[in-house]
C-alpha cells in the first residue's frame, strides 16, 4: 500500500489522443503523445493516490502501480472516465478529438473513378472535462488543461469557468512557443496553471516535472 500525501485518494487521469474512425481502416487523430497525461498518473500515484488512467492510443509503457484503461474514442474515453466515478482527482489531460465522423463507414471507402472525394460529416464529441466538472459525482479537485495558440492565459480562464474546472493548465502549443521540440509530441512543455483566484507561470520544464509539480500542488489542494 503506498504512504504519501495522497494516500487513500482515488485519481482519474485521461491521456493521449482519441482516435475517431472514418472506415475500418482509416481515423481521425492528433498529435498527442501522452507523454504528460502518463506523467501525471505517474506522479500522482507517487505520492500514494489510487490512479485510474485512462488513455487514447499511445506508445507509452503503462505507469508503474497504476490502472489502465486503453480506449480509442472520445465517446469510449468518457464512457471509461464515468465509469471509474467516483475520485477525489480528475486531470483531463487527453487530446480530445472535437468532432466524430457521424455516420462510420462499415466499410473501407473506395475511391471510385471520377466521383471525386467523399463528403465527411462530422458531428460534435462529449466534452468529458465539461461533464466530469458538472457532474453529480463531481470529484474535489478537477484539473483541465488549455492547448492554445495565442491569449494562452485569456483562453485558459475562459475554459476554467464553462468547464467547471478548479485549475486550467494553459500551454502555449504554437510553433513559436520557444519550447524545445514543441511542446505537442515533445518532452518539454512550459504552462500556466490557473486557478479561480490565481495563476501561476512555471519556468519551462520536462513534462515529469511539470507532472511533480501539478501532483504536489493537487496534494496541497486536498489538505
Ligand atoms: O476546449 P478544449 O479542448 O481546449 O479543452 C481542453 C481541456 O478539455 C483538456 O483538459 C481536455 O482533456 C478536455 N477535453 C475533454 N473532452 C473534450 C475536449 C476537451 O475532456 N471533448
Amino acid at each position: 500500500k503506498p504512504t504519501g500525501p495522497l494516500s487513500g485518494r482515488r485519481a482519474i487521469v485521461t491521456s493521449g489522443p482519441t482516435h475517431e474512425p472514418i472506415d475500418p481502416v482509416r481515423y481521425i487523430a492528433n498529435r498527442s503523445s501522452g507523454r504528460q497525461g502518463h506523467a501525471i498518473a505517474a506522479a500522482l500515484s507517487r505520492l500514494g493516490a489510487e490512479v485510474t488512467l485512462v488513455s487514447g492510443p499511445v506508445t507509452l509503457a503503462d505507469p508503474k502501480g497504476v490502472t489502465v484503461v486503453r480506449v480509442q474514442t472520445a465517446v469510449e474515453m468518457r464512457d471509461a472516465v464515468l465509469a471509474a466515478l467516483p475520485a477525489d482527482i480528475a486531470v483531463m489531460v487527453a487530446a480530445v478529438a472535437d468532432w466524430r465522423v457521424a455516420d462510420v463507414s462499415g466499410a473501407k471507402i473506395k475511391k471510385a473513378p471520377g466521383e471525386g472525394p467523399p463528403p465527411l460529416q462530422l458531428t460534435e464529441n462529449p466534452d468529458i472535462l465539461k461533464t466530469v466538472g458538472h457532474h453529480a459525482q463531481r470529484p474535489r479537485l478537477v484539473v483541465g488543461f488549455a492547448a492554445e495558440t495565442d491569449d494562452t492565459v485569456d483562453n485558459g480562464r475562459l475554459k476554467l469557468a464553462r468547464k467547471g474546472a478548479d485549475f486550467i493548465v494553459a500551454n502555449d502549443v504554437s510553433a513559436g512557443s520557444g519550447v524545445e521540440g514543441g511542446v505537442m509530441g515533445g518532452t518539454r512543455n512550459r504552462v500556466t496553471v490557473i486557478g479561480r483566484d490565481s495563476e501561476e507561470s512555471w519556468p519551462e520544464l520536462d513534462k515529469d516535472m511539470v507532472a511533480e509539480k501539478l501532483a504536489g500542488l493537487i496534494a496541497s489542494r486536498l489538505d
